[in-house]
């Protein structure tokens, strides 16, 4: 169930049964040479979707742009920087909030938004206790669609060192398998990319990074791969959403 697709009596008929929602949250930022700029916001909304539809679980509007500063020297990325990325998540936060929604289940496709995602928490968990009143029960949670057990375990087995840490393979099969019409082969040299650490500015990863790719062989992705990595998301995202809401 989509909040886009739902009228406003649909929320409030949802909201006497139930008060979990997800929302999935991904980044607009390069995904090497063969993978789309929307990787990370498409990968978590096919699989928020699925959960969705599976379980009756209400999804939010996928927000699109994350923190991915370090990706601005690749043409297509588009970033907040932390402060806006904080600034609105809390107010996505407090607007679900207000109507009652108790647990707020983030499905994360982009690693750099994570340290943002715990700040935005903080801030809005800091708000609640500074009043006095603060009013109804709310619980906050990130959970990454690429850090689920079936998805680390399929992803050792497929790719082992080449899945990597950015435009990984099994990223860019989910991709594919959710946009089939964006496949491309394309060589990769080398064929694992370079390793190393994100925490630095736009110019300088460019320079640790050519290419775009951290550690990767995205070549070996494929839609058949891609379909396997959405079974096993599926499956890890609606348990870890069960625990986390306490649903049946
Ligand atoms: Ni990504």
């Amino acid at each position: 169930m989509r909040l886009q697709h739902a009228t406003w009596q649909e929320v409030e008929a949802y909201l006497a049964r139930e008060t979990g929602i997800i929302v999935p949250i991904g980044s607009t930022e390069q995904h090497g040479p063969n993978g789309l700029v929307g990787t990370d916001a498409i990968c978590p909304e096919t699989v928020a979707w699925e959960v969705g539809k599976r379980h009756g679980v209400l999804v939010a509007p996928t927000q699109n742009l994350g923190m991915a500063q370090h990706h601005l020297a690749f043409p297509g990325t588009i970033s907040l920087r932390p402060s806006t990325l904080i600034a609105v998540l809390r107010d996505t936060v407090l607007s679900l909030s207000r109507h009652g929604f108790t647990h707020v289940f983030f499905l994360n496709g982009h690693g750099g938004n994570i340290a943002t995602m715990s700040a935005a928490f903080a801030e809005v968990y800091a708000e609640r206790s500074l009043q006095q009143a603060p009013g109804s029960e709310l619980h906050l949670t990130t959970n990454n669609w690429f850090a689920g057990p079936r998805v680390r375990e399929l992803a050792e087995a497929l790719y082992s060192d080449a899945e990597g840490t950015h435009a990984t393979a099994s990223e860019v099969a989910l991709s594919w398998f959710a946009r089939p019409e964006a496949v491309k082969q394309v060589e990769m040299s080398p064929r694992i990319a370079p390793r190393g650490s994100a925490q630095c500015d736009a110019d300088e990863f460019r320079r640790r990074f050519p290419d775009g790719r951290m550690g990767s062989d995205p070549s070996l992705a494929s839609i058949e791969h891609g379909k396997r990595f959405f079974e096993a998301s599926v499956d890890d995202v609606w348990e870890a959403y069960r625990t986390f809401s306490g649903r049946e």
